[in-house]
């Protein structure tokens, strides 16, 4: 993508968020994505879209996830990274994103992973 004059003027969105970037700086103090690393505060992130919620082996979640009955999919991702107080009452994961395109780009970046 290429920035109008502009653009550029304010502020230049010719480079698109780099997922990679953003989950080593934002998430991955708390979670791995792999099975094989020690497991951070979070529960691994392993092949996270298509997932049950709360289902990771041996991580104790938090009490609300016992009632968490759905598959992680983009939208329930984004809705989780806006806000997870909002989405599972008692949530104690310590992050919240306002960005839109920052979710979408860690969101994609997690389905390419695995
Ligand atoms: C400060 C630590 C911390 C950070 C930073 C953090 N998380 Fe978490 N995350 C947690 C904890 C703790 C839980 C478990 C929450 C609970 O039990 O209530 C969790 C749970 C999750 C879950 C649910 C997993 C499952 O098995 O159902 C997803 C998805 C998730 N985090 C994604 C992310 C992503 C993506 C980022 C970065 C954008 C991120 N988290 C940043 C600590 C963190």
């Amino acid at each position: 993508m290429r920035c109008s004059r502009r653009s550029r003027l304010r502020r230049c969105h010719c480079l698109p968020p780099d997922g990679a970037a953003l989950f080593k700086q934002q998430c991955a103090t708390c979670h791995t994505t792999n099975l094989s690393d020690p497991v951070r505060q979070g529960p691994p992130l392993f092949r996270i879209v298509g997932r049950p919620a709360g289902k990771a082996e041996g991580f104790h979640y938090s009490a609300g996830f016992a009632k968490a009955d759905f598959v992680w999919d983009d939208a329930r991702l984004d809705a989780w990274l806006a806000n997870p107080q909002a989405m599972i009452p008692g949530a104690i994961m310590a992050y919240r994103q306002a960005r839109p395109e920052t979710r979408a780009a860690i969101i994609a970046y997690l389905k390419e992973l695995n």
